[in-house]
């Protein structure tokens, strides 16, 4: 079974866990469902019990042992999912990003989410977008809880565990808006975003950004449903700004931003001073998140394009949900 699932952009962001291992989040979370970066992720379930395979196209495109920190909590979302599925055989994993990887860019969200649905579907089971949110969490990554469905997605904090799945806001039509990439640094990011979650809470501002949450999450909330991006863009530049604040001051210190990062933030600022309303955001990683409306998009586009700190811009979208394909990675 090919599932292709998309990778998404948050808003307001997940930043400190209940439980790491399951992804129950500290905060409530919300983030749009990207169109053009994905994972396609292909199950194929081998006759007999034994070791799972777990495979990853490198940028070459060939498919090889994923390393460690990808196939071990692979190894363990696996056996869990069959144990729910009650089925004994072994899984061959396969997964390409069609993004670079492991940058900031969210690639848990799209990986675990497209591989999720794939040996889910592999072993029998056909769960409900709610059902596949519920069980790309328990992979470990909340983002990828998100990636269950297309548009505007919140993630709640949650109280009971097995309540604790996204849902939708509001569906990709409702609103399109451009997600501009703005490349400037392609090597693995140094502090994966597992280790930052354990370190949030050591960081002063930490409880003191929860405070804050309630107010924002109801301002996104309501900008989604009016489609209001001058009412969006601030919150959402705040909520990158105090995730970055956090990890600047939790110990050890992980600082993800670049010189390149700050560039593209000022270019944001100067082009909302020419009259083009544009916001950033970032996740674990220096490169930028330009949020726009799509009449915006070609000046945006080209501004970042011309920053000399910046490699390559990727432009996005407001996408769906994930989808099982017919072609096979295998
Ligand atoms: O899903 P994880 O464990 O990779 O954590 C996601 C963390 C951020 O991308 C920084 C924020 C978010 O909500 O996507």
């Amino acid at each position: 079974v090919t599932v292709r699932a998309p990778s998404n952009i948050a808003f307001v962001k997940y930043w400190g866990a209940r439980d790491l291992q399951q992804a129950l989040p500290r905060n409530a979370s919300i983030s749009m469902t990207l169109s053009e970066c994905y994972t396609r992720s292909t199950a194929t379930l081998v006759p007999e019990p034994g070791p799972d395979e777990i495979l990853l196209a490198t940028e070459g495109g060939d498919l090889r042992p994923a390393p460690e920190a990808f196939a071990v909590p692979v190894h363990r979302h696996l056996e869990r999912l069959r144990r729910h599925a009650g089925r004994v055989e072994a899984l061959r994993i396969a997964t390409r990003n069609n993004f670079p990887s492991d940058c900031g860019l969210a690639s848990s969200a799209s990986g675990f989410a497209a591989l999720t649905l794939a040996a889910m579907r592999a072993l029998g089971l056909d769960p409900s977008p709610a059902e596949l949110s519920l069980w790309s969490r328990r992979s470990g990554s909340g983002s990828a809880a998100r990636s269950a469905h297309g548009g505007y997605v919140e993630l709640p904090a949650g109280s009971a565990e097995p309540e604790t799945y996204a849902h939708p806001l509001a569906a990709a039509d409702h609103w399109e808006l451009c997600d501009l990439i703005a490349i400037v640094q392609l090597d693995p990011k140094g502090v994966s975003s597992r280790d930052g979650h354990l370190r949030a809470p050591t960081s002063p501002y930490f409880e003191r950004r929860l405070e804050l949450l309630p107010a924002r999450l109801g301002a996104v909330r309501r900008a989604i449903a009016d489609r209001n991006l001058g009412a969006l863009g601030p919150v959402l530049e705040a909520e990158a700004i105090d995730l970055h604040l956090i990890t600047m001051s939790s110990e050890p210190p992980i600082f993800y931003w670049r010189p390149g990062t700050l560039e593209v933030l000022d270019a944001v600022r100067n082009l909302r001073t020419e009259g083009s309303p544009a916001f950033a955001t970032m996740d674990a990683g220096a490169n930028v998140h330009v949020i726009c409306e799509p009449r915006e998009e070609e000046a945006v586009a080209e501004r970042l394009a011309g920053l000399a700190v910046v490699q390559r811009v990727i432009r996005d979208r407001t996408g769906a949900g994930p989808r099982v394909e017919e072609v096979s990675l295998s």
